[in-house]
């Protein structure tokens, strides 16, 4: 479900808002004449201007009590605004409008956020209901409108993510895909075949649904030469196949389309945000699943383009859809810089977290990019290094590649998964998100819910089409 708060703008307060939200800044003054006493009830409550404090106040108003909220903006950065806005948000569950004034600064950061964090995904109908109408007094309605686009393409990824995996089979996100207003070619299994994307059949193999490759592609109104691929991941559940997960870590799975859902999300907003560049997004889509007909730890597998790797874990499958993906992207698309977006390994949350995503890069200038999106986007990345003396941990005496380590002599597991990517990408400037960390939230808090983030489609909408 898409969030379903509508967010508008008028030009003034009106008279006898029900519920009225206004900042107040580090003098503890509010910024619109209010009738009340407002240093004396800052005082009182012992506000301290924080993002995120909210103090509430009944108000007298025709046929009963409305509520002022003051709300405190911190340094007034964009990640303080996106905090205040995000409790605010919060604050008014249930209620129908909350009039805002808005602070100064980055309204677009502050209205997304708001947005955000009314985001919820519900099988049922327990639970108070998320504020019906934001309305944004004296705000400007550009910046206001961006932030819904951004905000329903994050609720879009989250929706996908969040969709329990019996569902969503890769023929399901393939529909979703094609429901996305751009240019669809969907490769079925027998195309899979005939074309030789051996690597997302193999991981396949094992289910009763059958995998697909999507591509969709976005062409700005003014044409250009510049053309960027985005690869996303979209294992529909990830059970690990015959290298079978524990329940305590397979439950989580269904979010394993993360990538791909946010690759699906971008292509589905570029239009209205009016990227300039050329786009083509990739989702490499399977279940992977035991069963009779799985592949086998054992098994050698011909990718996309020939070359054929050695599959030690049938849980190391992400990577071999990707393959498939980065090669076909190399070879015919021709790009100027690919990204690939990925719930890839356990290990990058042993490194990171689940607070900051993971940007591996061949190119510094794309990885400067991309790090410059993530710290105005607030989906934070932290670049890691490609560490070539773990290269070796790849080699199989029997195929040009093995898809794990056998032994553990290297470790570094999310690094060496990045340079298995890498052999695919060809000589293009690449860059992988792994956002196994950051691609489902633990929390229900500030502008995440429980379960999916849409971490990537904030980052990659500021890269493609930010200002
Ligand atoms: N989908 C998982 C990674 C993952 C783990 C995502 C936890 C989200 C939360 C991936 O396919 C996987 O199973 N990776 C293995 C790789 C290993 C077999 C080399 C892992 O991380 O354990
Ligand atoms: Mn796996
Ligand atoms: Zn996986």
């Amino acid at each position: 479900m898409p969030i379903e708060t509508t967010a508008s703008v008028v030009a003034e307060v009106p008279d006898g808002a029900e519920l009225l939200a206004v900042p107040y800044t580090s003098d503890l003054s509010p910024e619109v004449e209010l009738h009340l006493p407002v240093s004396d009830l800052l005082a009182h409550y012992e506000a301290k201007g924080e993002a995120g404090e909210i103090i509430e106040v009944p108000v007298a108003r025709a046929g009963g009590v409305g509520r002022v909220l003051l709300y405190g903006v911190g340094d007034g950065s964009p990640r303080a605004l996106r905090k205040a806005a995000a409790a605010l948000a919060r604050r008014a569950k249930g209620r129908d409008t909350l009039t805002v004034v808005p602070p100064e600064g980055d309204v677009a950061a502050f209205a997304e956020a708001a947005l955000l964090a009314a985001y919820s995904f519900k099988i049922g109908s327990e639970g108070k209901k998320p504020v019906r109408a934001l309305t944004f007094a004296g705000a400007d309605a550009a910046q206001v409108r961006r932030a819904q686009v951004v905000a329903q393409a994050v609720a879009l990824a989250r929706d996908l993510t969040n969709t329990p995996s019996s569902v969503k089979d890769p023929a399901w996100l393939a529909e979703r895909a094609a429901e996305r207003g751009v240019p669809v070619r969907v490769w079925d299994e027998e195309q899979l075949q005939a074309d030789g994307f051996g690597g997302i059949l193999a991981v396949g193999k094992g289910s009763a649904s059958p995998p697909r490759l999507i591509q969709l592609s976005y062409t700005p109104a003014e044409p250009t030469d510049r053309h960027v691929v985005l690869v996303g991941k979209g294992i529909t559940f990830d059970s690990g196949g015959l290298s079978l997960k524990p329940t305590e870590n397979m439950k989580t799975q269904k979010t394993d389309m993360a990538g791909g859902a946010v690759v699906i999300a971008v292509l589905g907003a570029l239009a209205e945000l009016g990227a300039p560049v050329r786009v083509t997004g990739l989702i490499a889509s399977a279940e992977n699943m035991p069963s009779g007909t799985s592949q086998r730890p054992s098994d050698v597998i011909r990718h996309y383009g020939g070359r054929t790797v050695e599959v030690l874990n049938t849980d190391a499958e992400g990577r071999l859809v990707l393959a498939d993906a980065l090669a076909y992207a190399d070879a015919v698309l021709d790009p100027d810089a690919v990204v690939d977006i990925a719930t890839l390994t356990g290990a990058i949350t042993v490194a990171l977290g689940r607070n900051v995503g993971a940007v591996y890069a061949s190119d510094d200038v794309l990885a400067k990019q991309l790090l410059d999106a993530a710290e105005t986007s607030d989906d934070r990345l932290w670049r890691m290094p490609l560490i070539e003396d773990y290269r070796p941990a790849l080699e199989s005496s029997i195929a040009d590649l093995a898809n794990v380590e056998s032994g553990s002599r290297f470790g570094a597991g999310s690094i060496t998964a990045a340079l298995f990517l890498r052999e695919f990408a060809g000589r293009r400037p690449w860059a992988h998100l792994d956002i196994a960390g950051v691609g489902r939230s633990t929390v229900d808090e500030g502008t995440l819910t429980k379960g999916a983030t849409g971490f990537g489609v904030r980052l990659l909408l500021e890269w493609l089409a930010g200002a």
